[in-house]
Parts: structure tokens; sequence; C-alpha cells
């Protein structure tokens, strides 16, 4: 049978986790990847080509399918690309789409993840839009390095808290509005249970791994410089510092309800997340 479920973003953080509790429960879905034949490689998610600069691998992708967990690709800022997979989406018939947006995105008028989902509306496609927080996997993604080889989180967000959230809790929520009734039409902001700085988080590593990590707190202009010197381009340094002077002027800190009522269940805290990702980090 055609599977008729389909995941983008399966190499990416969030997708990853979709995939990975989809095929657990022995679930058949699409796995949407640029290239055919690479990592990773699901049991129940038979590959499908899938590129959103390539309007034509559409049609193809979205054969027999009636759900879509979609995601924005980080470089992707131009909501034009979406216009021809929603049009391929409704001629097809794709019965629901769940939206990976950003928390607070229906405030945030210019931010990507708005002008998709406003554009998801105007298809009238049933959707449902997670809104989630920061995800404490950016500590083992883009901190990765500073962390392992430095000891010390270096980000300039003040002391301002972060209610971080852990993307297998986000893929829980996808998964649920996936395959259950009753999330159709509906927005989730998703956030973990506790707001912390990254103070905090550092304390917290420095406890769990037995080793000291520090928490660097750099100006803005030390954290761009370091940017640059490692070859990122200015206008991704601009967005994350742009991010966190957010958690540092406070606006990163807002705990939300909607994530331990929709999987019944207490987030995945901070501590929990160290302790699971202590191999990643090497640190035994
Ligand atoms: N990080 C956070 O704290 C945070 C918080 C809230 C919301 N968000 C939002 O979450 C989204 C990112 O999710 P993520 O972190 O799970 O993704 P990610 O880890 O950055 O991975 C990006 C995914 O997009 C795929 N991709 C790239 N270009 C593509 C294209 N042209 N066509 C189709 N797929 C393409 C990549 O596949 P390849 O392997 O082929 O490159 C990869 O699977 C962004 O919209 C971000 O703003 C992030």
């Amino acid at each position: 049978m055609n599977p008729s479920i389909l995941i983008t973003g399966v190499t990416g953080n969030v997708g990853s986790e979709v995939a990975k509790q989809l095929n657990e429960k022995k679930i058949p879905f699409k796995s949407a990847v640029r290239k055919v034949g690479g990592e990773p490689i699901f049991e129940y998610g038979e590959q499908i080509e899938f590129d959103l600069m390539r309007p034509e691998t559409f049609k193809q992708a979205l054969f027999g399918i009636e759900r879509v967990f979609l995601i924005r690709p980080p470089a992707i800022d131009d909501p034009r690309y979406f216009e021809p997979l929603l049009m391929e989406a409704q001629q097809q018939g794709v019965k629901h789409i769940v939206f990976l947006s950003l928390l607070g995105a229906q405030t945030l008028f210019f931010v990507p993840h708005r002008k998709i989902e406003k554009r998801i509306l105007k298809a009238a496609i049933p959707y449902t839009f997670l809104r989630p927080s920061f995800f404490m996997q950016n500590l083992n993604t883009t901190h990765m390095a500073e962390i392992r080889e430095d000891r010390r989180i270096y980000v300039p967000a003040g002391n301002g808290k972060t209610s971080f959230i852990d993307v297998r809790d986000i893929a829980a929520v996808a998964v649920k509005a996936l395959t259950e009734q009753g999330h159709e039409n509906k927005a989730y902001d998703l956030t973990g249970s506790e707001a912390l700085t990254y103070l905090q988080v550092a304390e917290l590593m420095s406890e769990i791994w037995e080793t000291a990590i520090q928490y660097a707190n750099p100006s803005a202009a030390d954290f761009k410089a370091y940017w640059k010197s490692h070859g990122l381009p200015q206008d991704q340094i601009n967005v994350m510092a742009g991010i966190y002077f957010t958690a540092k002027i406070g606006f990163a800190k807002k705990v939300t309800p909607d994530l331990k009522r929709l999987i019944g269940r207490e987030p995945i805290t901070m501590r929990r997340y160290i302790q699971d990702y202590r191999e990643e980090f090497q640190m035994m």
C-alpha cells in the first residue's frame, strides 16, 4: 500500500525524530529527501525525491499523500517557494499539513514562518501549526564544537531565560497530529516546562558531566566576530545574534501548557537532555 504520510526535513533535527517515532510505531510513511539513497534509512519510510527549489519533484512526492509534515529549511527565507507545493497539494487532495512554525509566529508578521502559515491558510488545506520555542538540540548542533572543545557556551543572551524544548517532544506532537483526529485547524504553542538562563544550563552540564562548562556571555560584537572567523555568512550571523538578543531582553522565557496537555506527560527537561546527549558531547 502506498504510504499516505510525507515527512519533509528527515535529515534535520525535527523531521528525523518524526520519522524515527513513526518508524518505531511501524506506521508507513515517505521520507522526502533531496538525494534518494543516502542516510537516514527507515524500515517503514521509503525515500522519495523532494526539493523545495525544484517544483518538478512535487507531483511524484505528493502522489497518494494525505498528510504532510512540512518544515521551512533555515536557508529558505522566501515564502513564495512554498506556493507551487501548496498548489500541488491542493490538486492532489492533501487532507492535512502539519507545519513546523515558530513560537509567537502569529505576532511576528515579518518572519517567513508566518508568511508560510498565511499561504497554508489561503490554500484552505486543513492545518496544524506547531509553534515551538528554542530547541535544546541547538546546543549539540550549532554550539557543539564550543561546548565539547572549549568547554563553554558562547552566546550573547545575558541573564535572559529561554523555555527550551526538546525536539523529541515536538516530534511526539507532530506524530499525534499526523495520525490522530482532532488536530485540524489548530495552532499549538510548544515550550519546555521551565525557562532557564544559559548560566543555569552551563551549571547543569558541569554537574551532570562532572566537568566545568562556562557560560561565556560575550558581547554581541564579539559573538559576531567569533562566527565570522568561523566562516558563517553575515546574514546568518545577524539572525543568530538577533535571536539571542530577544532571549537577553526576556522574550524567550514564555512557558505554555500545550505540550504537556498534548503528550500527556511532563516535557523532557534540560537535565534529561544533558544526560541523554552525554555521549554525543563526548563527556564520558
Ligand atoms: N532551532 C530552533 O531553535 C528553532 C525554533 C523554532 C523553530 N525553528 C524552525 O525549525 C525549522 C528548521 O527545522 P530543523 O531544525 O528540524 O531543520 P534542520 O535541522 O535545519 O534541517 C533542515 C532540513 O531541510 C532540508 N532541506 C534543505 N534544503 C531543502 C530543500 N531545498 N528542499 C527540501 N528540503 C530541504 C534539509 O535536507 P538536506 O539534508 O538535504 O540539506 C534538512 O533535512 C526552521 O524553519 C526554523 O526556523 C527552529
